[in-house]
Formats: structure tokens, sequence, C-alpha cells
């Protein structure tokens, strides 16, 4: 069973667990606007994640679940309780009630070890948490770095400009952090189906590899073809703006990308992690790098005959 699966990362690993020819049962909420983003051969069930029965039957034949439903952006924590903290716990509930040892994966994030940053990273700790505290089966924790790739949205307009070999670094000068292509990720999902009793009870950070991780001008460099142009943003200003937009969505009612806990998240000096200990359980490792990440993120030839 699947959750999020009409997400950026839920729609690589419904791409991948179909063709490693996985049956997939995904739980959308009945109100989606993304159902259409199912691939042929997705078994969909609507429920909310709230809907402890219906989740119980869904779970009661799977092999194992992912949970790979989020909110990324928000106001405040209770903008990203219900997909991020409540939506976890209603579905370890739920396989807890089927007396079942049926294998949880959680796709936190990277954020979640650091909960003071934001409200997004605070949820996603204690979204965990409630996996911790109350699985009574089988379970792993993925927490992965800024993932990107087409279909997402967050980072793709920073890409973009970095295209062109703009970037707008906002953190200190050597502000340094992990990255990974979402095939990359479900890659890695796959090989923890298979290997997930080497993975109980753990918490595993990703990323693809890149000794180091990135600076910008390394981004900009890899995206350019060797261009750096940084466009410094202060981080008082980022705030300010970030302020601002917080104000306008409480206005306009809509979710914010940039809040002052986004940008808090973006001024960090790092964000840092390695696959060494996923890839001492599980055998999987990254094949992805940056330049043949922006490739596939960009190239419409290999867009259109590859990733439908
Ligand atoms: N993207 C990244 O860089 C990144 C990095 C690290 C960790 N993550 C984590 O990976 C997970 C997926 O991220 P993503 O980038 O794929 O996000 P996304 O594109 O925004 O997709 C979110 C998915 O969760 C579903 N969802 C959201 N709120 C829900 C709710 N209240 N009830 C049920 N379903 C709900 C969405 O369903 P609808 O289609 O119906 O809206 C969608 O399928 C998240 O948990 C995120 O924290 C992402």
């Amino acid at each position: 069973m699947l959750t999020g699966a009409t997400g950026f990362i839920g729609q690589y690993l419904q791409k991948a667990l179909l063709a490693r020819s996985e049956p997939v049962k995904a739980v959308v909420r009945p109100l989606s606007a993304n159902r259409d983003l199912l691939l042929c051969g997705v078994h969909s069930i609507l429920a909310d994640l709230s809907d402890t029965p219906q989740l119980i039957s869904a779970i009661a034949d799977c092999k194992a679940v992912i949970y790979c439903a989020g909110s990324v952006r928000g106001r405040n924590l209770e903008d990203f309780r219900a997909a991020n903290i409540t939506g976890v716990r209603s579905v370890v509930d739920a396989i807890n009630r089927t007396g079942s040892e049926i294998p949880l994966l959680l796709i936190s994030s990277l954020a979640a070890s650091r909960p003071r940053v934001s409200d997004y990273a605070n949820s996603k700790f204690l979204g965990e948490q409630e996996v911790i505290r109350h699985a009574k089966f089988p379970w792993t924790v993925f927490r992965p770095p800024a993932v990107y790739g087409r279909g997402d949205r967050e980072m793709l307009p920073l890409l973009k400009l970095a295209r062109k070999g703009i970037v707008t670094p906002v953190g200190p000068p050597q502000q340094k952090f992990s990255l990974i292509h979402a095939e990359d990720v479900a890659a890695a999902v796959l090989a923890w189906l298979e290997s997930w009793p080497a993975c109980r009870e753990q918490i595993f950070t990703l990323d693809d590899g890149h000794s180091g991780a990135y600076d910008w001008r390394e981004i900009a460099e890899t995206a350019s073809g060797g261009k750096y142009r940084p466009f410094r943003i202060p981080g008082s200003l980022l705030l300010a703006v970030a302020k601002a937009n917080l104000l306008l969505s409480g206005l306009f009612g809509y979710a914010p990308m940039l809040s002052p806990g986004k940008a808090r998240e973006l001024m960090q000096a790092d964000w840092l992690c390695d696959n060494e200990s996923l890839t001492r359980a599980t055998g999987w490792s990254p094949e992805i790098d940056l330049e043949q990440g922006l490739e596939k993120t960009f190239d419409n030839h290999y867009n259109q005959n590859t990733e439908r």
C-alpha cells in the first residue's frame, strides 16, 4: 500500500513499483485534485488518512506499506499536521489493529534531524515519533535531503536559474547540502522492499553519493556548463519576504512555500547526509549524479520517451 502516490516522489514510486511488477494499492484522499496522476495498473482506494476502517481493509493483503504522503507547504504546525503527523499515526494504528507484521517505510526528511528549525521540520520529526513510539510491527524511516527531478515544483525554479549559471545563495558562504534524484529515492525504496528485515527499527539517510555534498558554485557550474553568477540574498531580506508571504497567505488563503520557517531551513550552514548505513543494509547505491539528474529533469526528448 502506498500513500502520497499522486505527489512528486509518489509518482516515481508508482512507476518503479509497477516496473518491478509489484501490485500497487494507492490510498488517495477523496478530494484529491490529482487522481489522474495514478498510473494505469495502480489500484486506487479513495480514503482519508483518518479513515481507520478503510485503511485496515486496504492494508490487509499487502506485502508492505510505504507512507509517502506529506505536506511540504504551510503557515504553521497545524497546516502540516494531517499529512505529516496524524496521518502517520492513523496508518500505524491501522497496521497495529491488523495484528500483522507488515513492514512500514516512512518517507520522512533530513529536516526531521533539526526539528527546531521550522514547523515543517518539527512535523516530520513528530511523524517519525508516531512510528517509533507506537508501531508494533517492523518499521523503517528514510530521511532524504532535497529531492529533485522532473515533476518537482519546489526546486525547479532554482534549477532553471542555475542552468543560466545564476544561483541565489542565502546561507553562509560555505553552505553545503546533499541532493538526490527522485529515481534514486524510488530505487532505494525497491531495495528496502527486498531487504526490510535488515532495516528494522532504523532511520536511514540517503543522497546521491556525491562526496562532500554540493555548494552553490558546483550546482551552477554543473547545470550551466561552467557559468557561476551568484546573486546573494541577505538572510534578513529573505526573512522579510517570507514574513510578508506568510501574511499574504493568511489573507488570500493559500499554503505558502516560502515561510519564515522555510527561510530558516534555506539559511542553515549545511544539510548533509550519506548512504553508508543504507547501502550496508540493502546493497542499494545511487546511480544518478547531478549532471545526469539535471539532464533527466530538463531533457524533453528523454522526458517524452521514457518518463511517461
Ligand atoms: N520533495 C522533496 O524534496 C522532499 C525531500 C525530503 C522529504 N520529502 C518528503 O517526501 C514526501 C513526499 O514529498 P513530495 O515532494 O512528493 O510532496 P508532494 O508532491 O507535495 O506530494 C504530497 C503527496 O501527499 C499527499 N497528501 C498531502 N496532504 C495529504 C493529506 N492531508 N491526506 C492525504 N494525502 C495527502 C498528496 O496528495 P494530493 O495529490 O491529493 O494532494 C500527494 O500525493 C513528503 O512527506 C516530504 O516531506 C520530500
